[in-house]
């Protein structure tokens, strides 16, 4: 695009990737959430163009770019089109001070690798336009409006973890979210002397975003059978094990069973916020094989990847625990393991997984790093 050759930018903006330490799907059943963001993000670059509606946006990493006119955003054919337009929409919304700009990203974190590069992409822009015309966004405004933008422009009917830990992370600490009345703590955390290694499966939900929405309806439909005896239950986090046994026969198989899983993942963040604060890491590392093993057979969104090396990791004692993190079919799976044992273990899995599947994984430590930030400002 002609605007990048002579491109200074007035203001950058760092847009993390998150990783979940547990509570997996439970963010759209109004439950909680144990997420924080990583160092590994999506770089912005913006300057003002003095244009009342022009915007050039492009990617460095996939050297692709377009244009739009505030005045006539719909949706595109193409997909990643859509996280912009979705968010220029919706601030479009909340504020009439947008004005034409040029913006310029870079990213080191990879997408559909259930990191939340949808939602990076989301909250970044929104952030940096929010600083670029002053449009008095707050960041809870932030967080809303790139979850909205999400339904409505890219389809995927997510729920607001991700978009959540983008925005609010703080360093060294992960964040308990209540997803029910956004309340939340930071949790203080270190873990040394483990490390997360995150094992990138290479493999890319191209699934997850329609399989998403069929278990966001399973789980609405088992709420619906059990309301209609307890009128006041509104969510899966309103239902307790014995309500869910009791309206068993009423339901299809596979709705109890992601109802069933819920209900356990919910009691496993609380579990596991406990655990963190006690520095109870075995704990820790059971409860993450527990939900990984529901994910795979109740919730059904694990992928025979993901299960492979789920299952590697646990013939290793110096790996505590392991699970696929993210929206699921794939993307990344979380290891604790003891930081002496990371080569050994990373060399091993890799190899693993490369003769079993004919396939290189990606693996990398996860940095727990800030929300979104500032990086440099000139105006
Ligand atoms: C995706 C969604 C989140 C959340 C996770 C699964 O990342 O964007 O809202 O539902 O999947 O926990």
């Amino acid at each position: 695009m002609k605007f990048i050759e002579n491109f200074v930018p007035e203001l950058v903006i760092d847009s993390p990737g998150r990783i979940n330490i547990i509570g997996e799907h439970t963010d759209y059943n109004m439950g909680y959430v144990l997420p924080t963001a990583i160092s590994k993000k999506i770089v912005f670059k913006f300057c003002r163009n003095n244009s009342q509606d022009t915007c050039n946006v492009y990617s460095k990493t996939y050297d692709v770019g377009f244009t739009v006119n505030l005045a006539w955003i719909s949706r595109s054919k193409t997909e990643w089109e859509n996280y912009i337009l979705g968010v220029l929409h919706e601030i479009g919304k909340r504020s009439d001070k947008l004005q034409g700009f040029d913006c310029v990203i870079d990213s080191n974190l990879p997408g559909g690798s259930g990191l939340s590069s949808s939602a990076a992409l989301e909250c970044g822009l929104a952030f940096g336009l929010n600083e670029l015309f002053s449009l008095e966004l707050s960041k809870r405004d932030i967080v809303e409006l790139s979850q909205t933008a999400e339904h409505t422009y890219v389809g995927t009917q997510c729920g607001i973890m991700d978009q959540f830990a983008s925005v609010m992370s703080k360093k060294d600490h992960v964040i308990l979210l209540d997803c029910t009345s956004l309340e939340h703590n930071y949790i203080p955390v270190d873990f040394n002397p483990y490390k997360i290694i995150m094992l990138n499966t290479n493999v890319s939900h191209n699934l997850a975003s329609s399989e998403y929405n069929v278990r966001k309806a399973e789980c609405a439909d088992g709420v619906a059978i059990i309301k209609k005896s307890y009128p006041k239950v509104n969510s899966l986090r309103d239902i307790t094990r014995k309500m869910l046994e009791e309206h068993k026969s009423k339901m299809a198989g596979k709705v109890y069973d992601r109802c069933s899983f819920i209900i356990d993942e919910n009691k496993r963040v609380i579990a596991a916020a406990e655990a963190l604060k006690t520095n109870d890491f075995d704990k820790l590392g059971t409860l993450l094989y527990m939900a990984h093993d529901g994910l795979s057979r109740l919730y059904e969104v694990s992928c025979v990847e993901s299960d492979f090396l789920v299952d590697f990791s646990k013939n290793n004692p110096n790996v505590l625990g392991a699970r696929q993190t993210g929206g699921g079919f794939g993307g990344c799976v979380l290891n604790i393991v003891h930081e002496s044992a990371v080569e050994d273990f990373v060399a091993s899995a890799s190899d693993a997984y490369l003769k079993k599947f004919n396939r290189s994984l990606i693996p990398f430590e996860a940095i727990i790093g800030p929300g979104t930030k500032v990086v440099s400002q000139a105006f």
